[in-house]
């Protein structure tokens, strides 16, 4: 019988929807989810240093750097980037990838100033004139409700105040914690050999181009651009934010968007809504 892993509940939440997720995984499973052994020492490094002392903005007197890195520690077999750990992310990566997905996406974990991040590919341009029914993915900008269900706002209000918090070049990225309980999970993403390459619209939780947090389950739709709230854990304030949207499990609210630009072919990320990523520390 094939080993299983056991996937910790969520605190007082031990019965929640956990989807099609059972509270244990057997090894294939366990891949197929994408958790690698990095994301725990990432989060080491994160609980030493402090979230706050390392999200300066780049280029500043910190002396950061713009350009968004891959990050395939432990996984440097696995992952279609895994030879480009550390290396700047390009665009041409990423659409060579998609090429050999079904649905016209992929995606990789990453590091952005000394913070984790999540970047997928969606060749929207191509595939948003198509019928929704070919499962050709593609970029959804909708309206966003809160934990309570109560209406938050659009996605497309922040987008016309600020043009560049829309998908740059068919790229999104988000910060790489979950808005649950904070972990930096190891992401399902697409596409890998044990993730499934298939897209349904409407963000909801079908649909194999999940991102999927190992820790308790929650999934988030990159292809879905919503505005959300969320409070800053160190001083209560709650601000509202362009995110992904939540697809399911106990996470409260999506990820936020890091806005990113191209420098001829690498991505590099906008530091404009630091206090997005403040629900953490
Ligand atoms: S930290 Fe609990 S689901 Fe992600």
């Amino acid at each position: 019988m094939a080993r299983e892993y056991e996937l910790k509940p969520a605190p007082s939440q031990a019965s929640v929807d956990t989807g099609d997720a059972s509270s244990h995984l057997n090894r294939r499973q366990f891949l197929r989810y994408g958790f690698n052994t990095a994301a725990g020492v990432l989060t080491a490094s994160l609980g030493v240093l402090g979230f706050a002392s390392i999200l300066l903005p780049p280029g500043g007197s910190s002396g950061g750097d713009l350009a968004v890195k891959f990050w395939a520690k432990g996984r440097e077999d696995s992952a279609w980037y895994g030879a480009q750990h550390l290396q700047p992310m390009t665009k041409d990566s990423f659409v060579k990838e998609a090429a050999s997905s079904s649905t016209g996406t992929s995606g990789a974990s990453g590091v952005w100033n000394g913070v984790p991040v999540v970047v997928n590919y969606v060749a929207h341009s191509k595939n948003a004139g198509t019928p929704e029914s070919n499962g050709k993915a593609r970029f959804q900008f909708t309206e966003g409700i809160d934990e309570t269900g109560k209406y938050v706002g659009h996605f497309d209000d922040l987008a016309e105040q600020d043009p560049r918090l829309m998908p740059s070049e068919d790229l999104v990225m988000v910060f790489g914690r979950c808005t649950h309980l904070c972990c930096i999970p190891g992401w399902q993403l697409v596409s890998n050999s044990f993730t499934e390459d298939s897209w349904t619209p409407g963000g909801g939780d079908d649909g194999g181009t999940k991102m999927f947090c190992i820790c308790h389950s929650s999934r988030f739709d990159p292809t879905v651009l919503e505005m959300n709230t969320n409070r800053n854990r160190s001083n209560g304030s709650t601000f509202k934010y362009a995110g992904i949207r939540r697809a399911g499990g106990p996470a409260p609210v999506g990820l936020p968007i890091i806005p990113i630009s191209l420098n001829g072919d690498v991505i590099e990320g906008l530091p404009d809504y630091l206090d997005w990523y403040t629900y953490c520390d």
